[in-house]
């Protein structure tokens, strides 16, 4: 088959050796310096589900100087496509009660926008998983995502979080107060069944 007519990565989960075609090498990495400039100046969209009003220019230029991006409570990693930034994941702890116990991490992903419907936002999101679980002692995994993000919900599904219920009014956006969905993963909880390319594959 022609490679300019292939269809798109989205597509052909289940369908890779159908059509000989590589798989996208989406894998996470801590931020570079080089990275900033993408990523901090990528479009702010008044009209998407993601936006809570402008965000800084410098955001991740700030925090990277301080950190890398990279602590125990709050962490951005670089999804790359082919080692490029094509958006960034994160985490933050949040906690379902006071003892130390109660903590959980809940993960965000925001792609750039030609890089969305290809299927990486579910690489990301399960990689992510991968990478909590296996660099923390971290028993569940959250997520919340606006009630009309009907693409992040699958993509959650797909990455293995189980759907656990609605947050009324939970934040506001775009003038008015909306519901979430809150998604957990826990660390024993069975892999994501679909067939999907991994971060390795050629
Ligand atoms: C949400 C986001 C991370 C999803 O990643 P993605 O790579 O675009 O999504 P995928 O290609 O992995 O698709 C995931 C699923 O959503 C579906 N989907 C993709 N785009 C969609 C759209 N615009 N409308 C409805 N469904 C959509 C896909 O069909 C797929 O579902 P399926 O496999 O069950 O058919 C990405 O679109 C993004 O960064 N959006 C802007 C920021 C944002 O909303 N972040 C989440 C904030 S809580």
């Amino acid at each position: 088959m022609d490679p300019a007519k292939a269809p798109a990565a989205s597509s052909v989960y289940g369908g890779v050796a159908r059509y000989r075609r590589p798989v996208p090498r989406v894998t996470l990495r801590p931020f570079r310096a080089d990275d900033l400039a993408v990523l901090d100046s990528s479009p702010q969209d008044a009209d998407g589900l993601a936006f809570f009003g402008f965000r800084a220019t410098n955001g991740f230029t700030r925090r990277y100087a301080e950190n890398g991006l990279l602590s125990v409570d709050h962490g951005n990693l670089v999804v790359a496509l082919d080692d490029a930034p094509v958006g960034d994941i994160g985490w933050f702890a949040v906690h379902n009660g006071p003892p130390a116990v109660a903590r959980a991490l809940n993960i965000g992903i925001e792609l750039l926008p030609e890089h969305r419907g290809h299927g990486y936002g579910t690489i990301a999101q399960r990689l992510i998983a991968d990478h909590l679980f296996s660099t923390t002692t971290i028993e569940r995994l959250e997520a919340s995502t606006d009630i009309d993000n009907i693409a992040e919900q699958h993509a959650l599904a797909n990455a293995g979080f189980t759907r656990e219920g609605r947050l009324r009014h939970a934040w506001f956006r775009a003038g008015a107060w909306r519901d979430t969905i809150l998604y957990s993963r826990l660390r024993n909880d069975p892999a994501p069944a679909r067939t999907m390319p991994t971060a390795t594959a050629d």
